[in-house]
């Protein structure tokens, strides 16, 4: 069989070779771009990226029969064909610092009582919600405004289309506003700033847009093209505009996804619950997830045992842009991994086994590694 050839496979893969070199640095592989590399390697380095890694027997010129190199194909194609395509709701994320009102505006928007029934008020964890506005469905995930869920708004700044900035009018902008926009231009998401508690007689747009215009978000009316909104999430004022706003800019940035493909869900959230083992809340980003789909999810696999939806309700399947309650893992998931369709129980258990192999290879190699840096320090 013709050799791998490091930078060959980088095309393959539009990738430009020192990016693969590096990853075949991780891989503790130090080659140059000419280089040959095993094809274990190759598997593990197309997975990195997405891709599976085959050999392929293929005809080519004048009859002869030839085995050809290397054949990478996508796991799930970047471009899905046009027709395949539908429209998905947007997911919209709400951040914002601690009490600013996030939970509240969201409580209105679905005309229920979370902020009441939270320990303390303060949100514990992300809860996502699907609601529908002029027959449109929008996806929102709240985020806990508290300092030490930072991961969780870079997380939720990841997964979304547009964030909502709530910005309390009396409070103006403090440190969890500041950490939200960075996660948020990091990701390079469109931002919406919602400036909240107006009806307080304490209230202060202006503070607010002149500290945001300070930070590099001019709002509209400050020449800058930052849409933002006057909102009381207690009194319901500005509410209807916020989600005109959001119907809107959803539109220009017509989302859209397969949901015929290969199942894929973000995990947002992961806890044990009594009964019902290990759970997950997931977003579908692409496919439909049903009852009886097996998956791989990082390191573990599993599969749908039941589905629930934001209203506690069983559901038998979740289409792209919905939230929804996933039971059926082997072992608590990651937030931040994806849970992947797979054709059988068989294949994810398998894939499983695998990732479970490498991290423990990788976790050894980090210790014999320190070792010898220790070894070396004392020298
Ligand atoms: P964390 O989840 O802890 O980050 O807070 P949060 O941003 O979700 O704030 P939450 O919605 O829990 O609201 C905090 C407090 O502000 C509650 O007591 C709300 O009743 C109050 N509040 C929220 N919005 C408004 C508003 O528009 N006007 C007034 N007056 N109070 C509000
Ligand atoms: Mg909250």
């Amino acid at each position: 069989k013709p050799p791998i050839i490091v930078s060959e496979l980088a095309t393959r893969m539009g990738l430009k070779p020192f990016r693969l070199l590096a990853d075949l640095i991780k891989l503790q592989v130090f080659v140059a771009p000419h280089q040959a590399i095993e094809p274990e390697v190759a598997v593990k380095v197309c997975e990195m990226h997405g891709f599976t890694f085959e050999r392929e027997k293929r005809e080519k010129g004048g009859g002869v029969h030839k085995v050809e190199e290397v054949v990478v194909e996508p796991e799930a194609p970047l471009d899905e064909p046009e027709d395949l395509l539908q429209l998905r709701p947007p997911i919209i994320t709400i951040m914002g610092h601690v009490d600013h009102g996030k939970t509240s505006l969201l409580d209105y928007i679905r005309k229920t009582k979370i902020t009441a029934g939270e320990a303390g008020g303060i949100t514990q964890h992300v809860a996502a919600y699907k609601v529908e506005h002029e027959g449109k469905p929008i996806t929102f995930i709240d985020t806990p405004g508290h300092a030490i869920f930072s991961d969780m708004r870079a997380r939720g700044a990841d997964i979304t289309d547009i964030v909502v900035l709530v910005v309390a009018a009396n409070d103006g902008i403090m440190p969890q506003t500041l950490e939200a926009i960075e996660h948020a231009k990091k990701a390079k998401k469109t931002i919406i700033v919602a400036i909240n508690k107006i009806d307080l007689p304490t209230a202060n747009s202006m503070r607010v847009k002149t500290q945001l215009a300070e930070k590099g978000l001019q709002t509209v009316d400050f020449g800058g093209d930052v849409e933002f909104v006057e909102i009381s999430a207690l009194t319901g004022a500005g509410i209807p505009d916020l989600l005109e706003l959001l119907a809107l800019q959803a539109e220009v940035l017509e989302l859209k996804a397969n949901p015929k493909g290969n199942a894929r869900a973000a995990i947002i959230e992961a806890r044990v619950q009594p009964g019902r083992g290990a759970t997950a809340s997931v977003i579908v980003e692409t496919g439909t997830l049903k009852v009886g789909t097996p998956f791989i999810c990082g390191p573990f696999a599993g599969k749908v045992k039941s589905l629930i939806n934001d209203r506690g309700e069983q559901i038998k399947e979740a289409k792209p842009g919905t939230p929804v309650e996933v039971i059926g893992f082997d072992e608590m998931p990651n937030v931040g991994d994806e849970l992947v369709e797979m054709d059988n129980v068989r294949a994810a258990q398998k894939l499983a086994d695998e990732r479970q192999l490498d991290l423990r290879n990788s976790r050894l190699k980090m210790t014999q590694k320190s070792r010898m840096e220790d070894l070396f320090s004392n020298v």
